[in-house]
């Protein structure tokens, strides 16, 4: 099967070509000047790419379909989820399997990936949460290594679920730097926010804007700053996600200037969303904006310091972290963000985004003026593809890599809406957001599973995808 996509401009996070691009069977065999080849001949199916950008597939490195949190999971399946995603561009999430206290860290990835198997519209593979360090999980990676999960993922917040203590951070910081793999950390001192939630609470405060306040920027900083030292001991590779806080950027900047293999994400509900606007909503309304990080406040100049920090490289990658939970009851996941209602503690934390992320960062960062096409390919795919172990399998257009490929509009101007997505939530985060740029076609590995308005992919078109170890350090 020979699919050419031509008349389109070719857009990697280096070059910007007119080119036409042949793919044969699951993979691109060629890239050539229009005109210059007679490749329609042979084609089985033709696309006009005329006026559009022809890009990578976008590559969500940090999502949570169906996550257990807070007496509920998030709602979107990794079914939904995935459909979702292939919707808005993304054709790979690296998801995160999960192991809580107790339970063996090769078991909690069994369980993953049965979840996953046969149910995902576009490609995935997983982090692993280690919820419980110990020195059967410390032995476990090795297992999880070779099944290609490279990366682990550590909680300095959330003590009783996820967290973990100082000393086992280590231990799992000198494991991962024995075995070249990467630690992700959710950085906020979560032992002090507990102090501070529980406090807030006496004093009668439990509407969802509570929830920011008593993460101040000084929990995600310090914890920042923790995590990046305690990396220096282990002698690891240290990748901080959901950044929020710009005080915490300059903690990741500061330790790449000196030399420190250290990597950020933020995302998208950090760079459009605020304080103000939106987490102190009247009622329960934030509670849609309840995440952790928090997002932060405009006032302070976070949104403008996480832009700028994606512009300089001092974070490398927008990820959306997604985990939605329902405003309403979800039909058979019952109430979702209402567990909070009255106390903000028990709202479960998570925003949806997997289908939002790569028209967002095309609107905001190249729309907007503050960086150029090229950067928005690397922070969406080529950066992740990078750092997970994917490249150049993922993350680029070129001859021998997975024909992996969105056809996108530059021009098409359109309003978000709860009405026009596709991820199993009740609300859109962005919604009534005027925006430039849209998804048109979407091919994973070759067959096209969306175009236009038409799905046209099935449960089971994704494939478990085994990661190396990284193949960036700077
Ligand atoms: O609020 C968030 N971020 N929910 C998902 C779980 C996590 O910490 O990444
Ligand atoms: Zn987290
Ligand atoms: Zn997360």
């Amino acid at each position: 099967m020979k699919t050419l996509i031509e008349g389109g401009t070719v857009i990697t996070a280096i070059d910007i070509t007119a080119a036409d691009v042949l793919v044969e069977d699951e993979t691109i065999v060629a890239i050539a000047a229009p005109g210059s080849h007679s490749w329609a001949d042979e084609a089985d199916k033709v696309i006009d790419a005329s006026g559009k950008y022809v890009i990578p597939g976008g590559i969500d490195p940090h999502t949570h379909m169906e996550l257990p949190f807070g007496g509920t999971s998030a709602s979107d399946s990794f079914e939904s989820g995935t459909r979702a995603a292939a919707w808005g561009g993304t054709t790979t999430i690296v998801d995160f399997a999960v192991q809580v206290k107790g339970e063996s860290l090769v078991g909690g990835f069994d369980d993953w990936m049965e979840r996953a198997e046969g149910n995902c519209a576009i490609d995935y593979g997983f982090h692993m949460i280690a919820g419980d360090i110990n020195d059967e999980s410390l032995a476990d990676m090795d297992v999880l290594i070779d099944r290609g999960c490279t990366s682990f993922k550590l909680f300095m917040a959330y003590p009783g679920v996820f967290y973990s203590d100082d000393g086992e951070i280590l231990r799992a910081m000198q494991k991962a730097a024995e075995t070249g793999t990467l630690i992700m950390m959710h950085a906020e001192n979560g032992m002090a926010i507990d102090v501070l939630r529980a406090q807030a609470l006496e004093r009668g405060e439990t509407d969802p804007v509570y929830h920011g306040l008593t993460r101040p920027v000084i929990t995600e900083s310090e914890a920042t700053h923790r995590a990046i030292k305690l990396a220096e001991l282990a002698g690891a590779h240290v990748y901080i996600v959901h950044m929020s806080a710009k005080e915490a950027v300059a903690e990741v900047a500061e330790a790449r200037d000196a030399g420190q293999p250290v990597f950020g994400e933020t995302c998208p509900q950090y760079l459009f969303l605020s304080h103000e606007d939106h987490l102190s909503k009247e009622g329960f309304e934030g509670a849609k904006y309840v995440c952790s990080t928090p997002i932060r406040k405009r006032a302070d100049g976070h949104q403008d310091a996480l832009w700028t920090s994606l512009a300089t490289n001092d974070l490398q990658v927008v990820s959306t972290d997604h985990c939605p939970f329902c405003m309403d009851d979800h039909p058979t996941l019952g109430t979702q963000k209402k567990l909070g209602i009255g106390d903000f503690t028990a709202i479960p934390n998570g925003l949806p985004g997997v289908e939002d992320r790569y028209q967002l960062i095309y609107h905001g960062g190249v729309v907007g003026g503050r960086f150029d096409l090229n950067r928005w390919i690397e922070l969406c795919a080529t950066a992740p593809a990078k750092l997970f172990g994917m490249y150049p399998k993922k993350g680029t257009i070129a001859v021998g890599s997975d024909a992996d490929i969105v056809i996108f509009d530059p021009g098409t101007e359109w309003t978000k809406s709860v009405d026009q997505h596709h991820m199993d939530v009740d609300y859109s985060a962005y919604e009534g957001m005027e925006v430039k740029g849209k998804v048109e076609t979407v091919l994973l590995r070759g067959k096209v599973i969306v175009d236009g308005d038409e799905y046209l992919g099935r449960k089971g078109d994704g494939a478990y995808l085994p990661r190396e170890r990284m193949s960036v350090h700077h």
